[in-house]
């Protein structure tokens, strides 16, 4: 989602939609301001495109020098005019814009119902407006502050009240915001280029902070009230390069997102011990009558698919095949109707996957989708659907969309197994202490990509690469073979470690570049023998384990150790260095990164 807002001396209607479109690059799904006029607060948002909205105020502007603007990428609720943001508090005439996830909406929802007040949409975000109006006793920043106490989550907030049309008020909280200092005039936004035109001059919020805004000057404090002073940032960036959140590539920025996704993909979902899956309507009957499970994808999707089936298998002991969306639909799959078909698309539009799920619907099995978009096409049609929540990805090479599909299955495992009991509470509790590290993890392994970025030189003018690793790690080098050879040009292949010596050990001569994965404790020693193997054949190796296994270093030619976590929660660190080696070997090849030759990010044709 994007935000955008203005306080100052001119128009704000054109900055609000001249600031959006800004934000067009990163997707959305409907949009809206809400500006402060003569008659009032007035609200005015659309479904689609932003030229729908733009269109509607041609034909009625809304005169008035304080607004706030939002473009939608849905997640609670389906893209709609009455989903779409501002959200506002008819009575007391308070308006919201907001990215982010509120967790507790639910009870907060019932909380505000109970007293009277009226919802009307399915978002997440109407709570807020409703719960501002019930605190507000006549100063709008103080019920911010109030409102914020009893939120959890992710937010990013502008906040725009009738009754105090010369102040606009900015929270964040774990989602990004940025306010613009100007002439006469300030700026919120959730990213730097919807300002950019106005102001060079930031102030980057951190969470936990607030911004209250006037046409002459902005005002820093803590949630408690107390001031913070700070100096502005100087935005030095073209529009192309803020587009990109300063990183040279989209995939580079969308890798380093990924501490932000993973929180955003789970915290919903954890609540103490247990995993909840409250708006994917997975009952304790549905979940004891699965026999077979079929996990069914394309790309990247299917090898999140494949961890998946690892995860799925060991937590309830319920078999599980995976196949790509191209061959399942064709090869007569023995479907049931107490088989559970898991699509995984992050789009949501691909033709295969839709026609694999259409296919097992068809022949009465219930269908499960795992997808980053909401009201995508596999989301509508699915029985069920998780929603990964990366936010929108736009490099073609798909880095945040597959990893948080990693943690979506870890989720649906846990929630089977802990329904059917075939792990105990202790052993989901101790799994979602694990997994609410990964984060953190993540950050620390963001941290290492100068040595990515060291082996990448050596190995970019290879011909061919192999990637090995057995179990877990096997299902991680498919997608860290796959995210090389699509953006690097390079022929790699990801080969079971074990198999190796069954064919492909003659390929390896003089110089071979092998990417060893051995983060699996139980079969730490099998993959060392094979590095042994390959190395006696002359390859150079890349070997990844877990800290503390030093003995590594005396084998690979280079190591990476990754931080200990649980061994069926590794492939999601594993993947981060497989990524920036990818993106780093394309770079140093001078390919266009984020636009990989003949590839597409969406592939909408058979
Ligand atoms: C295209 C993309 C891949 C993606 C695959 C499946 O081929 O280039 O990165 O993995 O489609 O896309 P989906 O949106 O269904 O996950």
């Amino acid at each position: 989602c994007g935000i955008v807002g203005y306080i100052g001396h001119r128009d704000s209607q054109n900055i609000l939609v001249e600031g959006l479109k800004k934000l067009e690059y990163r997707g959305y799904d409907s949009a809206g301001i809400a500006v402060y006029s003569d008659e009032g607060l007035v609200v005015r948002k659309a479904k689609g495109r932003l030229a729908v909205l733009e269109g509607q105020l041609c034909e009625e502007p809304i005169a008035g020098s304080a607004g706030i603007g939002h473009t939608r990428w849905a997640t609670h609720g389906k893209p709609s005019d009455v989903n779409s943001h501002p959200h506002t508090d008819e009575k007391q005439k308070i308006s919201v814009v907001h990215n982010g996830i509120i967790e507790n909406y639910l009870p907060l929802k019932e909380e505000l119902t109970a007293k009277g007040y009226t919802f009307v949409s399915e978002t997440d975000t109407e709570v807020i407006a409703h719960l501002l109006a019930d605190l507000y006793e006549g100063d709008i920043v103080a019920a911010v502050r109030a409102a914020v106490k009893r939120m959890r989550g992710a937010f990013g907030l502008g906040v725009l009240a009738e009754s105090e049309p010369d102040k606009l008020v900015a929270v964040r909280m774990h989602s990004p915001l940025i306010i613009g200092l100007g002439e006469n005039e300030n700026f919120i936004a959730s990213d730097i280029p919807a300002i950019l035109e106005h102001t060079r001059d930031v102030y980057i919020l951190n969470d936990g902070e607030m911004a209250i805004l006037t046409k002459d000057g902005v005002t820093l404090t803590d949630l408690e009230g107390g001031s913070i002073s700070r100096d502005a940032y100087r935005v030095e960036w073209d529009l192309e390069t803020a587009e990109k959140g300063g990183y040279e590539h989209f995939m580079l920025k969308e890798i380093f997102e990924q501490p932000r996704a993973y929180r955003d993909t789970m915290s919903p979902r954890i609540d103490g011990n247990r995993v909840v899956l409250p708006d994917v309507g997975l009952t304790a009957d549905i979940i004891r009558g699965i026999r077979r499970i079929h996990i069914v994808a394309c790309g990247t999707a299917s090898h999140a698919g494949l961890v998946g089936k690892s995860v799925i298998e060991q937590l309830t002991r319920i078999p599980v095949e995976t196949d790509v969306a191209s061959e399942y639909r064709y090869r007569d799959p023995i479907i049931t109707s107490d088989t559970l078909v898991i699509v995984v698309s992050q789009s949501g539009e691909t033709a295969d996957t839709l026609a694999a799920l259409r296919e097992a619907k068809r022949q009465g099995a219930r269908v499960l989708a795992v997808t980053n978009v909401v009201g995508s096409s596999v989301a509508r049609e699915a029985d069920h659907v998780i929603l990964t929540m990366a936010g929108p990805e736009i490099a073609v090479a798909s880095t945040k969309a597959y990893t948080t599909m990693l943690i979506a299955f870890y989720l649906l495992g846990l929630y089977m197994a802990q329904t059917l009991e075939t792990v105990t509470p202790a052993y989901v509790a101790d799994t979602l202490a694990a997994m609410q590290k990964l984060p953190e993890q993540v950050e620390a392994l963001l941290g290492k990509a100068d040595l990515m970025k060291k082996v990448a030189e050596q190995f970019k003018t290879t011909e061919n690469l192999f990637f090995i690793g057995r179990g877990l790690d096997y299902a991680a080098v498919v997608e860290g073979s796959l995210k090389l050879k699509e953006i690097s040009y390079i022929h790699s292949e990801a080969y079971a470690a074990g198999e190796l010596k069954h064919g492909t050990l003659a390929l390896i001569t003089e110089g071979t570049p092998v990417i060893a994965l051995a983060t699996q404790e139980a079969l730490f020693e099998k993959t060392l023998s094979n590095i042994v193997e390959v190395k006696a054949r002359g390859a150079v190796v890349l070997g990844i384990a877990n800290e503390g296994h030093t003995e590594l270093s005396k084998t690979a030619n280079e190591t990476l150790y990754i931080p200990r976590t649980l061994p069926l929660l590794t492939p999601a660190l594993a993947a981060v260095p497989l990524q920036l080696l990818a993106y780093y070997t394309s770079l140093a090849r001078g390919n266009d990164v984020d636009k990989p030759r003949n590839l597409a990010k969406s592939v909408t044709v058979e």
